[in-house]
């Protein structure tokens, strides 16, 4: 498979596509299959190369693991574990952060673990600290290595109280996946209740956790001395949900997208009404389309859950260029999000950014010099260009862009869309998108 694509914009993109698992969920259950003595079984699961990524690192700790693709089930057999090697961890997990999240089960089972230099998407500078903050208070003892960092519990796991200083996903992951075999009780404050971490401990639950959240963004685990394996179908992927509904607005189409649920998309919903965008539950899924006439600019601030989430920014900002008036992005999530902006006004875009917060929330990048806010200038007409994604949702926008321009446009370095985006092309082709 070829790392570009050439993409013939200016039609509208019509039809239906199948919206699996989340990705941000299914590579977190998957890990969370160590902690069980017994076979655990998750479905609804995409092709994607991050469940690649974890299959294989599972894979190299002993688990057997069975996917199918067809049936998007995966059986994860934890009976045999063993400790895996740093380089081939590294190997493996290539950019991938996941590493990182096996250290608290691998600690409870195998009593040591391994993180590589870690990698991800690069958006920002992305650090670890919040996590192995939490693993040090839990116990575990970190030592540097040629190779990476080493992991031991010579004194087990024990409950900790801890407070985010910042509601951090896979913080608030590391700890859960931690705590729950841990001795006593933890509690966290601060924690991110991204939808995709409820599922996780609806799973953890199924295993054997007891966890309880309440209302104030604290959650409490009682840990017990051993889990089971799970049963358990993911939630839908409320960020390629997202992407293909921008890209309905983007192209002035209409797309049905399979399997998306509303309950888990409310702020985003809310944002493409206010825009102008078109909408209908169903049953089984929802249509977005472009109601035709002009789009309505908006001011936007990302944020964490029940917020309008960081990866939905990216594709909708391409359709915010075709909105008639000035629209206004504040990012508040990630200090370098918006620099993917800049292949958009090469398109033709007016997209202006800015260091200042223009909006009323608190962020974490107003002092720090970093341009994370964004004036939107529309409409104004895209043309073809060529373009290398940068990270994977600002891939997947540039795509947008592109099949929203006139002429052909070159999309290199695409093979990070297969991260997180299922039969992407195959996808595009089926909605009418002239792509080869
Ligand atoms: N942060 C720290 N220190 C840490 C961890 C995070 O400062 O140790 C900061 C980050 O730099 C960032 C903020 O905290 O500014 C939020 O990061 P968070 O930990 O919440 O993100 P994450 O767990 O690394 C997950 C998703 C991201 C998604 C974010 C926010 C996965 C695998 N990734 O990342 O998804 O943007 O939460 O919702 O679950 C994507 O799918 O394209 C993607 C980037």
């Amino acid at each position: 498979m070829t790392d570009s694509i050439r993409v013939t914009g200016g039609r509208a993109l019509q039809g239906e596509v199948h919206v699996r698992g989340a990705k941000n969920f299914v590579s977190k259950a998957m890990v969370a299959a160590l902690l069980g003595s017994t076979t655990s079984t998750l479905r609804n699961v995409p092709k994607i190369l991050d469940v690649d990524i974890v299959a294989s690192l599972l894979s190299l700790h002993g688990v057997k693991v069975n996917y199918d693709v067809d049936s998007g089930v995966v059986v994860m057999d934890t009976s045999d574990l063993t400790p895996a090697d740093a380089v081939d961890i590294a190997k493996h997990a290539g950019s991938s952060r996941i590493p990182i999240l096996l250290c608290g089960p691998l600690l409870h089972r195998l009593g040591t673990a391994v993180i590589p230099d870690l990698g991800g998407c690069r958006i920002g500078d992305r650090p670890i600290d919040f996590h192995l903050e939490i693993l040090k208070k839990f116990g575990a003892v970190v030592e540097e290595g040629p190779d990476g960092l080493h992991l031991s519990a010579p004194n087990g796991l024990r409950g900790i109280k801890h407070e985010l200083s910042y509601p951090s996903v896979g913080a608030t992951e590391q700890l859960l996946l931690t705590a729950v075999m841990a001795d006593g009780i933890t509690t966290l404050h601060n924690a991110a209740v991204e939808p995709e971490i409820k599922d996780l401990i609806d799973t953890l639950q199924k295993m054997g956790a007891i966890i309880s959240v309440d209302t104030d963004r604290s959650i409490t685990i009682e840990g017990v001395s051993s889990l089971v394996g799970y049963d358990h179908v993911s939630l839908a992927d409320r960020i390629e949900v997202g992407s293909w509904a921008s890209a309905a607005l983007a192209t002035g189409g209409d797309i049905f997208a399979r399997g998306a649920q509303q309950r888990h998309m409310g702020s985003f919903l809310n944002t493409f009404r206010k825009v102008g965008g078109g909408f209908e539950v169903k049953p089984d899924g929802i249509r977005f389309f472009h109601p035709g006439g002009p789009l309505k600019p908006i001011a936007l601030q990302t944020d964490v859950h029940p917020g309008f989430m960081t990866d939905w920014q990216q594709p909708l900002v391409v359709a915010l260029t075709q909105a008639t008036g000035l629209s206004i992005v504040h990012e508040t999530v990630y200090e370098n999000r918006l620099g993917f902006t800049a292949a958009l006004n090469q398109m033709g875009a007016q997209v202006q950014l800015f260091r200042e917060c223009l909006g009323d929330k608190q962020c974490r990048f107003g002092q720090l010099n970093f341009k994370h806010s964004a004036v939107i200038s529309g409409p104004t007409p895209l043309k073809a260009a060529e373009i290398e994604v940068p990270d994977l949702r600002g891939g997947f926008s540039y795509l947008i862009a592109a099949l929203a321009a006139e002429g052909t446009s070159t999309v290199t370095n695409i093979g990070i869309i297969d991260r997180g985006y299922e039969n992407f092309r195959a996808k595009l082709t089926d909605l009418g998108a002239v792509i080869d």
